[in-house]
């Protein structure tokens, strides 16, 4: 069968990809451990299940408005008030399938036809490909493990052309776990807006940063440039609540307007009782988040503590998410030469499922996701590092 130009120039995501091949290790009897997960090891908070459960039973079933309930709608913009001190109405916010929706539906609005995206890489999987279904060029501005993978103004400058349409940054980082300080990255915006490039900021870790580190939102800035800066987030990370697909996006009203536009032609609004528990959820405190990043401090510390004796690797301490991203490549030898390679040996030998940097645009690296309990952490990594004693 023949398919469209635009479908044949995607990958599918590597990720859903690893944690599928480790399902299917398991099914064949297998002990796969897999630190391949992009999701939080917590079950989401109960009074959030509960909202759903009440919604379903009270047949609170059928079509909502496109853009989300107007109370969900009115909770996101608390949020932003609630956590930033930053003032929006329910108009300026648009609920979707995900942050990954939220991205798709973004990209659709701002790209057209040739139009050039600034992505720094290390990045997140899903952007270069969403860049090309909106028929733009994504164009890698990448960035090393000394720089704790951060981007600067120098460096963007080098890549921005006159077809710059959008940057898109992402903090704290999946792969890199990575986090920009406020002022750090509101001078990214201020140099893109400056260039006449607009900035979509996907903060959907806001609320796993780790202290000292606080968190870092464009929320402030996009009140002073609101047509040149959108706010991704959802509630996936923040309440372990990635099936329930929940996103949102903050950013100017005719921009809203025209994201619903595109959503109301392809999936519509989000489940109407996924949405009533995202509303508990946003309206409730955040007592659940607290423990869940307390426990990814203390883990974040408990990898980074063996990897730094892994002898040749090259490790940044991440201040959110919960992925490490170490620099392996010292222990590439003439079989095992990419970070493929690398991660199907550690698969086949180890039965350790982690993605390769190949797939966030680094095949120097690995990605390791400690959302797994200590225990499985602290074996599998110790594991790994005997492993690559024995490549090295
Ligand atoms: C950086 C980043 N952005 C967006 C998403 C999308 O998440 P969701 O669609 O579940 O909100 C993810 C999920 O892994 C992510 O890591």
């Amino acid at each position: 069968m023949k398919f469209s130009k635009r479908v044949s120039s995607i990958q599918p995501s590597a990720t859903l990809a690893i944690n599928a091949k480790a399902q299917e290790l398991r099914a064949q009897g297998e002990n796969v451990f897999s630190l391949a997960v992009g999701e939080p090891d917590f079950p989401t908070p109960q009074h959030i299940v509960n909202a759903a459960k009440d919604a379903l039973d009270q047949g609170f079933t059928r079509y909502t408005a496109v853009p989300g309930m107007p109370e969900l709608r009115k909770a996101v913009a608390g949020y932003f008030s609630r956590t930033y001190g930053v003032e929006c109405s329910q108009n300026e916010v648009i609920v979707s399938n995900g942050g990954k929706q939220c991205l798709y539906n973004l990209l659709q609005v701002l790209v057209d036809s040739g139009d050039e995206v600034l992505i720094p890489g290390p990045y997140w999987v899903s952007y270069p490909d969403m860049v090309q279904l909106a028929e733009g060029i994504p164009v890698i501005v990448p960035t090393e493990p000394e720089d704790d993978f951060l981007v600067t103004t120098r460096e963007l400058e080098q890549y921005a052309t006159s077809r710059t349409k959008v940057l898109i940054l992402n903090t704290p980082s999946n792969p890199t776990g990575c986090h920009y300080r406020l002022e750090k990255l509101e001078e990214l915006a201020r140099w893109a807006v400056s260039r006449n490039i607009f900035v979509i900021c996907d903060e959907v870790y806001d609320q796993l940063v780790y202290p000292p580190a606080e968190p870092a939102s464009l929320c402030s800035f996009w009140t002073r440039h609101p047509d040149m800066v959108a706010i991704v987030n959802g509630l996936s990370k923040t309440f372990s609540m990635t099936g329930w697909r929940i996103g949102y996006v903050l950013a100017q009203q005719d921009l809203v307007k025209a994201m619903s536009k595109v959503q109301g032609q392809s999936t519509s609004n989000v489940c109407s009782f996924a949405q009533k528990g995202a509303l508990a959820g946003l309206e409730d405190s955040f007592a659940m988040v607290g423990e869940m990043r307390a426990s990814f401090a203390r883990r974040r510390d408990l990898a980074l503590d063996i990897i730094g004796t892994w002898k040749g690797a090259v490790c940044p301490r991440p201040q959110g998410a919960f992925y490490v991203f170490p620099r392996v490549d010292a222990f590439y030898n003439d079989r095992v030469d990419s970070s493929t390679e690398l991660c199907k040996v550690i698969l086949e030998e180890e039965k350790i499922a982690l993605v390769p940097g190949q797939a966030f645009g680094d095949d120097r690296c690995v990605r390791i996701s400690y959302a797994v309990s200590d225990e499985v952490l602290k074996d599998c990594l110790s594991r790994i590092g005997a492993l690559l004693a024995r490549l090295g």
